[in-house]
């Protein structure tokens, strides 16, 4: 049943650096109603993720910054409640880019695609979501692994992280994770099936690559950037990928670090280092979905989700990412299924 208000997650002051709590407000307002063929859903699950910080921000980047009062800006999967339009129907589930909010009143297109719910709808927003697609795409059309590569992945613990190391194991690839803690590495050898994990906060980074990777890495998943990377890249095999598919360790430089020049290494090398955006992927999300849903299903591909309970454990939630307090895809749960 369609509930009185509406509280939605506002931007309310520009963040310097990483997105704080104070930095959002919530508000109550009245349910949209239903009009001009646009379909009003009920989230369920709203996604959290590093990119939010970027897309809050000022400064350029691939997409316009979320305004001052603007409801933020946020994948989630939910519920149709009501619907104007003949391709939706009240009961659905589907997925989009419908902000923090109880409710979303939108157009079709708006609506990314319909969930089945024969898998947990909230595999929608991670491994059969943003997460997945940039795992899959990134990873084979950016770091086109060969069997037998050795591959290392930051953040090889993360939403992202995991899907990585996994499908690099499936293309027959030995795969090195690099996290940030005991518990964490655990859960890399344990329940992703990576060949060796280096906590990067107990051990000499670069060292630890070196010994691990006497070949050297054919491919490095690049999730962190700063000083994960500069270790990894002393490490790199002629003809090396390095897939640039996140940067988390930047928004907590101030000032930014001095770092080693690369240029040299990656001539002598002859190595490829390319930037991915995953929405330049979009009119082959169907072709990728299939495959990792085929792969949950037969237990090749897992995934950790870490769930919180209420819209009010929105705002402190980005955050919490960059502490790297996340054991796997953050998501925030508003409604019952
Ligand atoms: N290019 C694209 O199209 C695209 C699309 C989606 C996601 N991404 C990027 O992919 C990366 C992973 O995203 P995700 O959603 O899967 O998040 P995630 O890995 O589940 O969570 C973020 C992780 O970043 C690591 N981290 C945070 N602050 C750090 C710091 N200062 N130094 C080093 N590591 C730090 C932590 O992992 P540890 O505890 O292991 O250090 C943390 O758990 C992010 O950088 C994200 O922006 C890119």
């Amino acid at each position: 049943m369609t509930q009185a208000t509406n509280r939605q997650v506002l931007l309310k002051s520009r963040p310097k650096g990483i997105p704080q709590a104070e930095n959002f407000e919530i508000q109550e307002t009245a349910v949209p109603q239903i009009q001009d063929g646009r379909i009003l859903i009920r989230n369920i699950y709203l996604s959290v993720e590093p990119a939010m910080r970027g897309w809050v921000s000022a400064v350029a980047n691939y997409s316009e910054p979320v305004p001052i009062g603007g409801v933020m800006r946020a994948f989630a999967t939910g519920r149709v409640d009501q619907s104007g339009h003949p391709d939706f129907v009240p009961g659905e589930f589907v997925t989009g880019m419908f902000g923090w909010q109880d409710y979303a009143l939108v157009k079709p297109e708006t609506i990314q695609r319909k969930v089945d719910p024969s898998l947990p709808i909230s595999t929608s927003l991670g491994i059969l979501g943003l997460n997945g697609l940039t795992a899959y795409f990134a990873l084979l059309e950016v770091g086109r692994p060969e069997p037998g590569e050795t591959i290392v992945v930051s953040s090889a613990a993360g939403a992202v992280g995991s899907c990585v190391g996994q499908i690099a194991k499936i293309k027959g690839c030995r795969t090195i994770g690099v996290t940030s803690s005991v518990a964490k590495a655990k859960i890399c050898s344990d329940e992703f099936g990576y060949d060796a994990v280096v906590n990067y906060n107990s051990n000499d980074l670069e060292r630890s690559i070196g010994r691990l990777c006497p070949d050297g890495v054919n491919v490095y998943y690049d999730n962190t950037a700063g000083s994960i990377s500069d270790a990894v890249l002393q490490h790199i095999s002629v003809g090396a990928r390095i897939v640039i598919c996140g940067t988390a360790s930047v928004p907590s430089w101030d000032p930014p670090p001095l770092a080693p020049r690369v240029e040299r290494r990656i001539l002598v090398r002859r190595a490829r280092m390319q930037g991915f955006l995953v929405f330049d992927y979009a009119d082959r999300y169907d072709e990728a979905l299939a495959i990792l849903t085929d792969w949950v299903k037969s237990g090749k591909l897992r995934y950790r989700e870490e769930i919180t309970n209420g819209i009010e454990s929105a705002p402190g939630s980005i955050a919490s990412l960059y502490r790297s307090e996340n054991m796997g895809k953050r998501l925030i749960r508003i409604a019952p299924e």
